[in-house]
C-alpha cells in the first residue's frame, strides 16, 4: 500500500492571482505553520478554467501553478447550485455576474430562471448547495480535493449587505437569516468554505 503524501509546513503556493484569496489563506493556515504565496508573486500565468465541475477546474488550476513552479500548489474553486436549475450557475457563478461582476444582476438573473421553471401547481423549487472545492497538486501530477457543501434555501429579493457574491439571496438550512445578513464570523463558521478547509487543514496537520 502507498503511504498518503504529506506536505511539510512552510511556503504554500496558491493558485490564484487575488491577493484577498492568499490573505485569507495564510489567514486560515498560519497556526499549522504554513505561509501562502501567490502564483502571481512568482509570475505564473492563469489557466483557462475549462473542466464542467468544481473538482475538475480546482484540479487544473492547482496542477497548472504546480507544474510551472515546480512545487505543490493550492486552487480553489466555489460557487452557487441551484437545485431547480440542474445545479446552475454552478461553475459560472461569477460569469453569470458579467464582466462588471454585477452580483444584483445575477441574483435577478437567478431569480428569473427560478421562476421560468414554476411548476403548474405555482411551486418553485427554492434549494441551493453552495460547493466549495480545494485542490493540492504536486508538479508530478498527484492531486488531492477537499469538498464542502452548505445547504439552504434562496429567497428573493436579496437581504443584507455584509457579504458577497451571492450571499444576500442565500439561507443556509436551520437559519433564518441570508449569508448577507449575518455576522460574517458566523458565516465563516458554517460556510462552505469553512467545511472545505476544516479538511484540508486536517490533511496538513495530520
Ligand atoms: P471562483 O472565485 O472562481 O471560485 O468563483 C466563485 C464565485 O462563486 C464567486 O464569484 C461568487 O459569485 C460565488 N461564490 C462562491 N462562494 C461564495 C460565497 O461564500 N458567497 C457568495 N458567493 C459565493
Amino acid at each position: 500500500m502507498t503511504e498518503p503524501r504529506k506536505l511539510p509546513p512552510g511556503r504554500l503556493l496558491a493558485a490564484t492571482h487575488n491577493p484577498g484569496k492568499v490573505r485569507e489563506l495564510t489567514d486560515l493556515l498560519s497556526d499549522i505553520g504554513f505561509k501562502a504565496v501567490s502564483a502571481g508573486e512568482l509570475g505564473l500565468p492563469e489557466p483557462e478554467e475549462t473542466a464542467d465541475t468544481f473538482q475538475g477546474n480546482a484540479e487544473l488550476k492547482a496542477l497548472a501553478a504546480a507544474r510551472g513552479a515546480g512545487e505543490p500548489a493550492l486552487a480553489d474553486d466555489s460557487g452557487l447550485a441551484c437545485d431547480g436549475l440542474a445545479g446552475a450557475p454552478g461553475i459560472y457563478s461569477a460569469r453569470w455576474a458579467g464582466g462588471s461582476k454585477d452580483f444584483r444582476a445575477a441574483m435577478q438573473k437567478v431569480e428569473d430562471a427560478l421562476t421560468a421553471e414554476t411548476t403548474a401547481d405555482g411551486e418553485v423549487d427554492r434549494r441551493a448547495s453552495f460547493v466549495s472545492v480545494l485542490s493540492l497538486a504536486w508538479p508530478d501530477g498527484h492531486v488531492v480535493s477537499f469538498e464542502g457543501i452548505v445547504r439552504g434555501q434562496l429567497v428573493f429579493p436579496p437581504r443584507g449587505d455584509r457579504g458577497f457574491g451571492y450571499d444576500p439571496i442565500f439561507v443556509p438550512e436551520g437559519e433564518t437569516e441570508t449569508f448577507g445578513e449575518m455576522d460574517p464570523a458566523r458565516k465563516h463558521a458554517m460556510s462552505h468554505r469553512a467545511v472545505a478547509f476544516a479538511k484540508l487543514k486536517q490533511f496538513l496537520a495530520g
